[in-house]
């Protein structure tokens, strides 16, 4: 039987959103309010393209599903706190997320800087309750505490934030890329590997996707920052530019990161060769993440 990505990534990002909406505290807890702006801030919107790497690597295992969904709501409490603190006035500076007010803009500050704070420490709480070993537990948690900190994604955001109005080069622009977007990325499909029970050979193999395809989202969405409207992102277009960031597309034009990112993809691809078909939901989703539209 062929395999059908469309009927794969509807059930793949229902189960993403059963599987944040069963591990994020209620909105009716106190304090009600930062519970309600920790739902905003992950639930409504997303492309859950994080939870789905999980999902697709841990399909070439023996894993747990609820390890899978532990790990993928982990990985997306993450990518919207980075989000949530991202969009604040003291970083990028942005309104609109995922087609609404940015958390900091439907509540406050404040409440935006603890949402972040709240959702990092509760994806660690996720990873630490979930029914794996020990052992594997620990080892999901040291995969995303090493990607979500100084020499990942939060080290990657602040090069981001030195390098405003900087001519930096392209390795340092690959570098800074690598980091605050491409470590999460590669961590979405190692946790997925890990909750599968690869072997080291395979887990060398996804790892060189997954660091092509991280690559690749962030030189796309710098293309489409430059070509794409808001209201199809359903955030600010054209903000890069605007704010005199380093990017692909600044650096290098537009062209340039187009190839690259095609390029990107292609090596991506050539790295899960011995998969076979158990691979295919990961080869559809290295083709989403390069020809997506927002
Ligand atoms: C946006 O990530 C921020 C980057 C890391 C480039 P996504 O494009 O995955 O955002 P959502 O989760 O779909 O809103
Ligand atoms: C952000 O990169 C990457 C993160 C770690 C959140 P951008 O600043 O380009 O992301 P967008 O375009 O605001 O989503
Ligand atoms: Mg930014
Ligand atoms: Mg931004
Ligand atoms: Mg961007």
């Amino acid at each position: 039987m062929t395999f059908d990505f469309g009927v794969w990534l509807q059930a793949g990002s229902a189960r993403a959103e059963t599987a944040l909406d069963l591990r994020l505290d209620s909105a009716q807890l106190l304090p009600q309010r930062l519970h309600e702006a920790m739902r905003y801030a992950a639930q409504g919107g997303g492309k859950r393209i994080r939870p789905l790497l999980v999902f697709a690597a841990g399909e070439l295992g023996k894993s747990k599903p609820e390890v899978l969904d532990a790990a993928a709501a982990a990985i997306e409490m993450i990518h919207a706190y980075s989000l949530v603190h991202d969009d604040l006035p003291c970083m990028d500076d942005d309104d609109l997320r995922r087609g609404r007010p940015t958390v900091h803009k439907a509540f406050d500050e404040a409440t935006a800087l603890l949402v972040g704070d709240a959702l990092q420490t509760k994806a660690f709480e996720v990873l630490v309750a979930t029914k794996g070993t020990a052992e594997m537990r620990l080892s999901l948690i040291g995969e995303l505490s090493k990607a979500s900190g100084s020499l990942g994604m939060a080290g990657g955001q602040a090069i981001d934030l030195e390098s405003v109005g900087q001519k930096i080069d392209l390795t340092a622009l690959k570098q800074m890329h690598a980091m605050k977007t491409g470590a999460l990325l590669s961590c979405a499909v190692r946790m997925g590997a890990i909750a599968a029970e690869l072997d080291a050979t395979a887990l060398t193999q996804l790892t060189q996707y997954s660091t092509a395809l991280g690559l690749a989202f962030q030189v796309v969405d710098d293309v489409l920052d430059a070509t794409a409207d808001s209201q199809t992102l359903g955030k600010t277009a054209g903000k890069d530019a605007a704010d005199d960031k380093p990017t692909y597309v600044t650096l290098m034009g537009l062209e340039y990161a187009q190839n690259q990112a095609k390029e990107l993809q292609a090596h991506a691809l050539d790295s899960l060769a011995s998969f076979g078909p158990k691979a295919d939901a990961l080869r559809a989703l290295a083709r989403l993440v390069v020809e997506r539209t927002h």
